[in-house]
């Protein structure tokens, strides 16, 4: 790529550029793709455009049900236009379902439903492998207070029912989910917003009927192309590029 924006910081699945204006970044989807801590590695042709894309809808929804976030526009096939925030150093997960980490943890069968929605969080340190930490650590530790917690635990839960309808209408199970969060100030004021991606990379999502994996776990566990994957969770939703034929769509008129 051209050198144009300075680099401000790069992850394993994104590149964040000097915005145009202050107080704003560009955030560039790779199509680079790690699992276990990046102990597993490939390139996805086409991950960083549908994730793109992805995290537009989802981040765009959320605003218009009222849900804070970073996002502001998509500025072009892998590229959109975010409010620069201070991370808070943690993965705030929400789960439905038994799956994953906490189906292994506890002994349980993946898919079994929960009693309710569980939050829980991990301290965001690769060198840690982003360990599990209670809220106990984050409060002592000062990476977060109770009152930003209060306000975190609001906003992922109001993320995951807002998340889950959509899926469900497209015919996907949403099984569990991260979501990072961000400080903002408004002169004194701080508030804390959704940030960095919603997309099937951080997201795990079944087929209703069928069970199909529609996310990373596609890649974690060997299961299959994941671009396709990534697609068909796209083409359900109605968010394909464009120039897909398959996205055309009846339109209702009144
Ligand atoms: P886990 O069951 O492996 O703890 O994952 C819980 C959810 O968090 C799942 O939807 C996948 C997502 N996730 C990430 O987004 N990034 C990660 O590094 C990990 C381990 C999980």
């Amino acid at each position: 790529m051209a050198p144009r924006r300075k680099k401000i910081y790069e992850g394993k699945a994104k590149v964040l550029y000097e915005g145009p204006e202050p107080g704003t970044l560009v955030q560039y989807f790779k199509d680079d793709a790690t699992a276990f801590n990046a102990q597993k590695k490939d390139v996805i042709e086409g991950k960083g455009v549908l994730n793109n894309r992805l995290s537009e809808f989802f981040m765009t929804g959320l605003t218009n049900v009222g849900v804070p976030n970073h996002f502001i526009k998509r500025l072009n096939m892998r590229e959109q236009l975010i409010r620069q925030v201070e991370i808070v150093p943690l993965e705030v997960i929400v789960r439905n379902f038994a799956a994953g980490s906490m189906a292994k943890r506890l002994g349980m069968e993946e898919g079994t439903p929960l009693p309710r929605p569980i939050v829980e969080y991990s301290y965001k340190n690769d060198d840690l492998g982003d360990p599990l930490v209670p809220e106990e650590y984050i409060i002592a530790f000062g990476w977060a207070t109770q009152q930003d917690l209060d306000d975190i635990v609001a906003l992922a839960l109001r993320v995951n029912d807002f998340l889950a309808g959509i899926f469900y209408g497209v015919g996907i199970k949403l099984v569990d989910f991260k979501i990072e969060i961000g400080r903002v100030w408004d002169g004194d004021f701080m508030r804390l917003i959704v940030a960095d991606e919603i997309s099937p990379d951080s997201c795990r999502l079944w087929d209703v009927k069928t069970g199909q994996k529609l996310d990373k776990d596609v890649f974690r566990r060997d299961l299959g192309n994941l671009a396709d994957a990534y697609t068909e969770v796209a083409r359900r939703l109605g968010v394909l590029p464009t120039n897909n034929t398959t996205n055309i769509k009846p339109t209702l008129i009144n």
